[in-house]
């Protein structure tokens, strides 16, 4: 089957709005020959930045994600916001489950899949982040641990909202490492969440979902991850931080 390619920019805590607007003005003439039926061009800044993010990416083939939403539709959440809030400023995708929030703010599978149904239901494009510890590497738990976070994460989904879904492979000991895994033992593992996503929806959802690649991911190695039959894209952080290094990772890719 064949999957249109994503590659999506996490900004993660970096770019004010004018920087992030500067970053986006110079991308923009730098992708404009990348035709939007081949591959998606997604850029996710902090909240703060989204509006003039969205706002510089008018008339571009260049999306718009948030790096996290709240389960709930309003009320007493201090700090939070919104699938709707969201919406409404024009957001299409946003980040779910990455390994930082996972780490040092207390994100689980269980609040992971509560996420994805708001965002799901508010009609945004979530991209669901799983990806093992060095160590679960290191002592053969790789695909125990992939396993637990799709099925926690998303638990309860139907085939029809799974469809929409995009999962992000990020393994823990490569992300902002250097590191990057080899293309085949990423290959081997998006295997894995393509079986495991067969297994759970069906293979006619499961061979449709797009699994980026997340990790060190960069203009040299880009072509050979994208390469792999089920690496369909990447997320990417340092290497989206400029539009130079951006662009020729989108070309390669
Ligand atoms: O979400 C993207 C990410 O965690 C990878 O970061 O800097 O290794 O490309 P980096």
């Amino acid at each position: 089957m064949s999957r249109k390619v994503i590659i999506a920019g996490n900004w993660k805590m970096n770019k004010t709005a004018a920087e992030g607007k500067a970053l986006v003005d110079a991308l923009k003439p730098l992708v404009a020959d990348v035709c939007p039926d081949v591959a998606d061009i997604v850029v996710c800044p902090t909240f703060t930045t989204l509006a003039a993010v969205i706002d510089a990416v008018k008339g571009s083939n260049i999306k718009v994600g948030a790096q996290n939403v709240h389960w709930a539709e309003s009320g007493a959440f201090t700090g939070e916001i919104s699938a709707a809030m969201l919406k409404e400023l024009g957001v299409e995708y946003v980040i779910l489950g990455h390994s930082e929030r996972r780490q040092y703010f207390g994100e689980t599978d269980e609040t992971v899949n509560k996420r994805l149904k708001a965002a799901l239901a508010a009609g945004l494009k979530p991209i669901v982040c799983v990806g093992e510890l060095l160590e679960e590497r290191e002592t053969g738990k790789t695909e125990k641990v992939l396993f637990t976070q799709l099925e926690g994460g998303l638990a309860g989904l139907s085939k029809e909202d799974m469809a929409k879904v995009v999962i992000a492979y990020e393994p823990v000991w490569a992300i902002g490492t250097g590191k990057t895994a080899t293309p085949e033992i990423a290959e081997e593992t998006h295997n894995y969440i393509r079986c495991t996503l067969n297994d759970m929806f069906g293979k006619e959802i499961g061979e449709g979902v797009r699994i980026q690649y997340g990790g060190s991911m960069k203009a040299e190695n880009a072509k050979e991850l994208v390469a792999q039959p089920n690496i369909d894209g990447g997320l990417i952080g340092g290497a989206a931080l400029k539009a130079d290094s951006f662009s020729a990772l989108i070309h390669n890719a």
